[in-house]
């Protein structure tokens, strides 16, 4: 495993060092990769995800989804709010999932989340599913967390949902970069982040999270949650 503990360096920066850091050449393996572009997944997401996000409230007008990859979670959300914004790092997914999409209410932005150089204050909501874990370091994910952060306007809504580390999931990630959160960690990370009134809930193979940037009257608690 290369060395890419400097929370400095970029993942952009990561995958143009091809050659020490091979797994960023591509953040996943062919047989994931396949599987997040099957029906199968679709209909997962259908069943599962869908009623859970539907439950959380409204996204609102104006989304962020983090690491569309294939695009099926983006399919997901893209029928059910005005308009999306998809930042995708991997080129050859995010050029792909452009291509598809143009013309509909989806931009997809190909880039790295952690700088994305959206405007702050600007999404509703944002939400990132079974992306966390393809992040190299947890000071990257702290980052992504910043930055949602920022370009969330006070009161909106982030969710998520991510792997937990059991052998069954590590093995699907052969060849994958696989950093798992430890959900246990997630609320105080959150809170360092700036989110409030996190919720996290644990399942066999998956945690889901529910957190807020604060409205105007509780910046106060965000900063003593956070320590
Ligand atoms: C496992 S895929 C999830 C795809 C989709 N959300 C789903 O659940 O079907 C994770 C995606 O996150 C993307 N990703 C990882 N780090 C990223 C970053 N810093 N910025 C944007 N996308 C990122 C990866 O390139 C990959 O396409």
């Amino acid at each position: 495993m290369p060395d890419v503990s400097g929370a400095g360096r970029t993942l952009a920066e990561c995958a143009e060092r091809a050659t020490d850091c091979k797994a960023y050449n591509r953040g996943m393996n062919e047989s994931h990769l396949q599987f997040l572009s099957s029906p199968e997944w679709a209909a997962m997401l259908h069943t599962d995800l869908l009623p859970w996000i539907e439950s959380v409230g409204d996204l609102g007008d104006d989304v962020l989804e983090v690491g569309p990859g294939p695009g099926l979670t983006t399919d997901l959300l893209r029928r059910r709010v005005p308009r999306l914004t998809a930042v995708e790092l991997d080129a050859t997914l995010a050029h792909p999932l452009r291509a598809r999409l143009r013309g509909t209410n989806v931009d997809v932005v190909c880039t790295d989340a952690t700088r994305s150089g959206l405007g702050t204050d600007r999404f509703s909501a944002a939400t990132c599913f079974s992306m966390l874990h393809h992040m190299p370091t947890p000071a990257h994910q702290d980052a992504l967390f910043a930055e949602l952060n920022r370009v969330l306007r006070p009161g909106a809504l982030f969710v998520g949902t991510d792997s937990i580390d059991v052998d069954v999931i590590r093995a699907a990630h052969m060849d994958d970069v696989f950093v798992p959160v430890g959900p246990e960690t997630l609320a105080g990370r959150l809170a360092a982040a700036g989110f409030v009134n996190t919720e996290v809930d644990v399942r066999d193979y998956q945690f889901r999270f529910v957190t807020r940037t604060p409205v105007r009257d509780q910046l106060g608690s965000a900063e003593s949650e956070s320590g």
